[in-house]
């Protein structure tokens, strides 16, 4: 099996790539940038090519068809950048992996932390020097209810750390699990918000769930409530959000991740205008923190994505895709 890495970063997944690949005797290659329809002739010849959340559409899926591909293997949880039907028509197969859920719930339980204790504003007075106490009033996790949308292995992980905290936690997941109820109490969509001071997302970003959150849904939730999103953009109506930040309806937003922020998040931008201007509005309120989707940035969860995804990648050549 010969591999194709894009978007390979030198300094924290290469030693990874170098060393699964050697043990397994996987032949692979690698660039460091995204895979547009110009250069996956860099992947001609190769049976998989391992990528990130680089958009993967019909027009990459009939070059990547052209060069011999056979799977795309996304080294990521979610898959929602891959057209994956164009690729089913076209034979490609699509794979994706797990990581270390502890990455992104404990990102998760730290976004709920810094809106209680409102740090994103304190943050920025302490820069200019301004140590004074009004205004930072903070609450403790321990008084608060916390409803959690979603409960596949991130959500459960989400609820067996915040066991730790003493908050009462709510799940909302169509299929309940044995070992979670020991520590949230499974509840249905209207409960969740309505009795929830803390919503956090847990669900993927499938057209399904787009806009699950809009502003039917925000009706429904406590005043000021603390929103979560450490999952897609795409599962929150952003002019929705805006509009219920700006009437207090919202009192902290925590998102790692934002609508159209493909392109945007892990580069450089200092000397670039930026577009996306929800963004920019959302970044410039004193109780909503933005972050660059870095949930899943952990040692551990950086060397499952490599390692997870060359041994399944091998797998599904040496094994077949079902065994
Ligand atoms: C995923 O694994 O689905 C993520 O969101 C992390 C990715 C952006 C590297």
């Amino acid at each position: 099996m010969k591999m194709f890495v894009y978007s390979l970063r030198e300094y924290d997944e290469r030693k990874y790539f170098d060393d699964i690949c050697g043990e397994l005797g996987v032949e692979y290659e690698s660039t460091d940038v995204v895979p547009t329809v110009d250069n996956i002739s860099l992947a001609d010849g190769f049976d998989v090519i391992n990528i990130i959340t680089c958009p993967i559409d019909e027009e990459r899926i009939i070059r990547l068809k052209e060069a011999g591909v056979k799977l795309i293997m996304s080294r990521t949880v979610g898959t929602d950048h891959i057209d994956k039907e164009a690729a089913a028509r076209y034979g490609i197969s699509v794979m994706n992996i797990s990581y270390s859920p502890a990455a992104v719930a404990d990102y998760a339980i730290m976004l709920m932390l810094m809106g209680l204790r409102k740090l994103k504003y304190i943050a920025i007075r302490t820069i200019g020097r301004d140590y004074g106490l009004e205004g930072r009033l903070g609450r403790e996790m321990h008084e608060c209810t916390v409803g959690l949308y979603g409960g596949g292995y991130i959500g459960k992980t989400v609820a067996k750390e915040l066991s730790g905290f003493g908050c009462k936690t709510l799940i909302c997941d169509r299929h309940p699990d044995e070992e979670t109820k020991k520590y949230a109490e499974y509840v249905d969509e209207d409960r969740l918000f309505a009795e929830s001071d803390i919503i956090s997302l847990h669900v993927s970003g499938t057209q399904e769930n787009f806009h699950m959150i809009g502003r039917e849904e925000f009706a429904k939730m406590k005043d000021g409530v603390m929103i979560i999103n450490t999952a897609r953009g795409l599962l929150i109506d952003t002019p929705a959000m805006i509009e219920a930040i700006e009437s207090g309806k919202i009192g902290f937003a925590g998102l790692d991740v934002i609508e159209n922020e493909k392109g945007m998040y892990y580069f450089d931008h200092e000397d670039r205008i930026l577009t996306n201007k929800d963004f920019s509005i959302l970044n410039g309120y004193p109780n909503v923190m933005v972050l660059p989707h870095m949930g899943f940035y952990t040692e551990s969860a950086v060397r499952d994505m490599v390692v997870n995804s060359v041994i399944a990648a091998n797998d599904y050549f040496s094994k077949g895709e079902n065994e």
